[in-house]
């Protein structure tokens, strides 16, 4: 038993979405949130940058006495995961696109996983195109993820933008859409409002949160309570991203309060 907060990290906003997870999956748990504003994007940087960004935020995770960290982000994932469970002693969780059970899923049809352009482009995506991608179709996304920054989860900004990233798809038969990015979730309605119905939107949130509670009991490490507690930290100066960070977690518990 260990009543110390779990670590999550994201490059902004996006990671948000997994904690809201977390908290509806493991009450008895505490944790502290980094949101790397001053980064953000990552999507779109050399690897070697974003590992330096993610390797600098896991530390300011630990000095705040972290007993496991959630790479809440897809990007930081496929960069730093690896290496940083090589180098760490606590355990590392992280993201990985949902292509695997949407392929599973029954019914004709392309699975389109939208994320980002590294994400996308790294090997460790490379090796679950192998294993699960035969329908599968890359879609990067460049300025989503900003759009939610933005707080813009619906409207004609992010509209505009989806009808122009899912253009090159329209005609397809689509059975299932991956949330590649951890910002996406926050997108779901917008995005689901672009395809048929009988069509599944799928992100790894749960699963995430699931197998961090997984992997704290097979190292003892699971809290007594009471659990509940976030405490937010920014790589940017001041209050507002604090209160930015508040705001989007009481969204995300909106958005998901009925399901
Ligand atoms: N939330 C991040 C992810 O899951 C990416 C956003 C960014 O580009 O920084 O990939």
């Amino acid at each position: 038993m260990d009543n110390r907060p779990v670590g999550f990290l994201d490059s902004g906003l996006g990671g948000i979405s997994v904690l809201g997870e977390a908290l509806r999956v493991l009450p008895d748990e505490n944790f502290v949130y980094f949101g790397d504003t001053k980064h953000i994007p990552y999507g779109d940087k050399p690897p070697e940058t974003v590992y330096r960004y993610t390797h600098a935020a896991v530390e300011q995770l630990l000095d705040a006495g972290c007993k496991a960290i959630v790479i809440a982000c897809n990007t930081a994932t496929s960069v730093a995961a690896a290496r940083l469970r090589e180098e760490l002693t606590v355990p590392v969780i992280g993201m990985e696109p949902a292509l695997k059970p949407a392929s599973l899923l029954e019914g004709e049809g392309k699975v389109l996983v939208m994320a980002t352009r590294v994400t996308l482009a790294l090997p460790k995506f490379e090796a679950l195109m192998e294993r699960f991608g035969q329908d599968a179709v890359r879609v990067p996304c460049p300025g989503l993820m900003e759009c939610v920054e933005a707080g813009e989860l619906s409207g004609p900004r992010v509209e505009g933008l989806l009808q122009e990233l899912l253009q090159p798809y329209r005609d397809m038969p689509v059975k299932a859409v991956v949330l590649g990015c951890t910002h996406y979730p926050f997108l779901k309605k917008t995005i689901a409002r672009f395809f048929e119905p009988h069509v599944q939107l799928m992100d790894g949130n749960l699963g995430t949160a699931r197998q961090l509670g997984r992997r704290l009991e097979e190292e003892g490490l699971r809290s007594t309570g009471p659990g509940g507690q976030v405490t937010f930290l920014s790589s940017m100066e001041g209050d507002a991203p604090i209160r930015q960070m508040q705001h989007m977690l009481s969204q995300w518990q909106q958005l998901t309060a009925n399901q």
